[in-house]
């Protein structure tokens, strides 16, 4: 939808956890290669949480660090969104720890889970919150420990993904606000591709074959995406008016060099343009896409009154994006 909103982005915090995976590492424990890896997927490294720390310990370092770093203060927050597809526990929520260690007052809490969409999906809701008047200050934090649920032993998948925590704050502005349209959509049907299973062992009446433990179909993810999203993007940016000579950054979920690539080369954007976060943390899942703000942020590579496509695709099938003015 095309928005009117009076919602503005702060700031970003990040926390990543100290232990890092290299694909050398990896060359010992699976039979892979550097080479194959970093041909394949762009990946050279990835951060792993250490066997104590889950979601809401990375949540909470990440939203010390946008303190820190903004000098922001968070106690008057309204909500607290935590998207996740790890979250600590099935109840409470990762959102209400995150409040309870900050001890902030009258605040809501929620985590929201729509795999690697999740983050997209965060600071729409924080816009709404904010336009419809329910909330004058939202912080999304981006959460994720997919090392928990990675299988080690499968090459497919544990060369991807790592461990990271994006906290970001939102908040009411006199001013021109932050985002200017949006556009998702989900398919269901295919929710066997990507699936980590719980208290079922069946999706869409297959039986998963590992019980808690992330399994995709990455060749037809590869080709969904590929197929798909281009198209997703230009009904995207349709609604907010504007070419994409107008668009100063793309942030795709950074899932994958190669199909990003293969994504701009379908949309003729140079890929100069994008900003991502794989090369040394692999894919974060919800956090990939504002991690890969906060490394260009701290490069000082994004400008007040840049345009960006940010774009979120993954577990459900899912898929989403927002047009937004820096
Ligand atoms: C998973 C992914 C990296 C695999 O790359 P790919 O180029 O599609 O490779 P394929 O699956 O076609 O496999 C090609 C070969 O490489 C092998 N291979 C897979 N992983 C490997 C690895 N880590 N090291 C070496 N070889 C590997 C396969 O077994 C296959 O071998 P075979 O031809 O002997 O059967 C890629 O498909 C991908 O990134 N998919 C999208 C994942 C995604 O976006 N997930 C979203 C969830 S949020």
């Amino acid at each position: 939808m095309n928005i009117k909103s009076n919602a503005k982005i702060v700031g970003l915090g990040t926390y990543l956890p100290h232990k890092k995976l290299t694909n050398y590492d990896l060359e010992k424990m699976v039979d892979t290669s550097d080479e194959w890896i970093v041909r394949r997927t762009g990946v050279r490294e990835r951060r792993l949480a250490e066997k104590e720390e889950f979601s809401s310990d990375l949540a909470i370092k990440a939203v010390e660090n946008l303190i820190n770093r903004y000098n922001v203060r968070i106690n008057d927050v309204d909500m607290i969104i935590v998207t996740t597809f790890t979250p600590d526990h099935f109840a409470p929520t990762v959102a209400a720890l995150v409040q309870g260690h900050f001890g902030i007052e009258t605040c809501g809490t929620m985590d929201l889970n729509s795999g690697c969409t999740g983050f997209v999906y965060g600071i729409c809701v924080a816009d709404s919150l904010i336009a419809t008047g329910h909330s004058n200050k939202v912080l999304v934090i981006a959460a994720e420990v997919a090392s928990k649920v990675i299988d080690y032993s499968d090459r497919n998948t544990c060369v991807l993904f790592g461990d990271a925590a994006v906290a970001t704050l939102i908040e009411r502005t006199d001013e021109k606000g932050s985002f200017i349209a949006s556009y998702f959509t989900s398919e269901g049907k295919l929710a066997q591709n990507v699936t980590c299973s719980n208290l079922s062992d069946k999706v869409n009446g297959q039986v998963l074959g590992k019980k808690r433990l992330f399994q995709q179909e990455g060749r037809s993810l590869y080709e969904y995406v590929v197929k798909n999203i281009p198209d997703a993007i230009y009904n995207l940016l349709q609604r907010s008016n504007l070419t994409f000579d107008d668009i100063n950054w793309f942030v795709p979920h950074s899932a994958n060099l190669r199909m990003i690539k293969a994504i701009c080369e379908r949309l003729n954007f140079p890929i100069e343009k994008t900003l991502l976060s794989n090369e040394y943390y692999g894919n974060t899942s919800s956090a990939s896409i504002p991690l890969a703000i906060w490394l260009a942020l701290e490069e000082s590579k994004i400008k007040s009154g840049d345009k960006m496509i940010l774009y979120g695709f993954g577990a459900g099938l899912t898929h989403g994006g927002i047009v937004l003015e820096w």
